[in-house]
């Protein structure tokens, strides 16, 4: 069972999986995967490099797991957590760092973002960043708004329990104003109001890092996920590797509270 949620441990023995493992059953590529990309700061420790060193390296993997997502073909949204709303704790020029990191990441990867038609989108309070990194965010956003191909969603300042609040006080400003009447208030209204309104909910979590955790990501949305985590730290995750999560998920028996055999797979 463990091993079914967590990946096996990197060894030499480990057979590296090759796309066409994962493209032998296409229709059961996941549409939606979501990622927290941790284990950054522990890569740089490693290697007795600043923290910033493993975001950057983080950065580089975040571009090579979206042309991979793009590769494939059948997924449809990739949702990466890039910052939340807890880490503005961490010390002034880490966050100052990582609220630069869209701006490097954009200024070389968007030409290669527009020609494989990926839309850049973002969850989380824009507001709360710096202009220069809600700039070149509001940028990309706009750019790509009518590319028709994979969904890159970044999760920035983002947090599931500060989404969760601002949707009820909507949610109850709505009735309040006559808008919204309390019998339509079902599972279906509380997802309009959420920050994912219009994607499916993802199919696939991914944490790497050897933490087991959620860390207050998508509280709501993840209900019926499938979770994989590995221990391999994000600035190592490899093609092989997520791979690996994308094989373990197809062989998951999605039955979402009925019984075994009525889901998708
Ligand atoms: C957690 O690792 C990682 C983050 C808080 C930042 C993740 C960001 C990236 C991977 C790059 C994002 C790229 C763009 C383009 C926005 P950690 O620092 O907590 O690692 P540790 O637990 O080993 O200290």
């Amino acid at each position: 069972m463990f091993s079914k949620i967590f990946g096996k441990k990197q060894n030499k023995q480990k057979t590296l999986l090759g796309r066409e493992t994962v493209l032998a059953n296409k229709e059961l590529l996941p549409c939606h995967i979501a990622i927290i990309m941790d284990g950054n700061g522990r890569w740089a420790k490693k290697r007795a490099l600043p923290r910033i060193a493993g975001h950057h390296e983080g950065m580089k993997v975040v571009r090579k797991v979206a042309r991979i997502a793009d590769d494939l073909g059948g997924i449809k949204v990739l949702t990466l957590y890039a910052f939340s709303t807890e880490n503005w704790k961490r010390p002034k020029n880490e966050v100052e760092y990582l609220m630069s990191l869209p701006e490097k990441f954009l200024s070389s990867f968007l030409p290669e973002l527009m020609e494989r038609n990926i839309k850049v989108i973002m969850m989380g309070n824009k507001d709360g960043l710096p202009k220069h990194t809600q700039n070149v965010l509001n940028d990309a956003i706009e750019k790509t708004k009518n590319n028709t191909g994979l969904i890159l969603n970044f999760a920035m300042n983002y947090g599931s329990r500060d989404e969760i609040v601002h949707a009820m006080k909507v949610i109850l400003t709505n009735v309040n104003d006559g808008k919204l009447s309390i019998d339509e208030v079902d599972e279906f209204t509380v997802n309009q109001y959420l920050m994912t309104s219009a994607l499916p909910e993802p199919d696939l979590l991914i944490r790497t890092s050897g933490e087991v955790r959620l860390s207050n990501f998508m509280l709501w949305q993840l209900a019926y996920t499938e979770f994989w985590f590995t221990e391999t730290l994000w600035p190592d995750f490899d093609e092989p590797t997520f791979l690996e999560a994308i094989h373990a998920y197809q062989k998951r028996n999605r039955r979402y509270g009925g019984l075994k055999g009525e889901g998708k797979n």
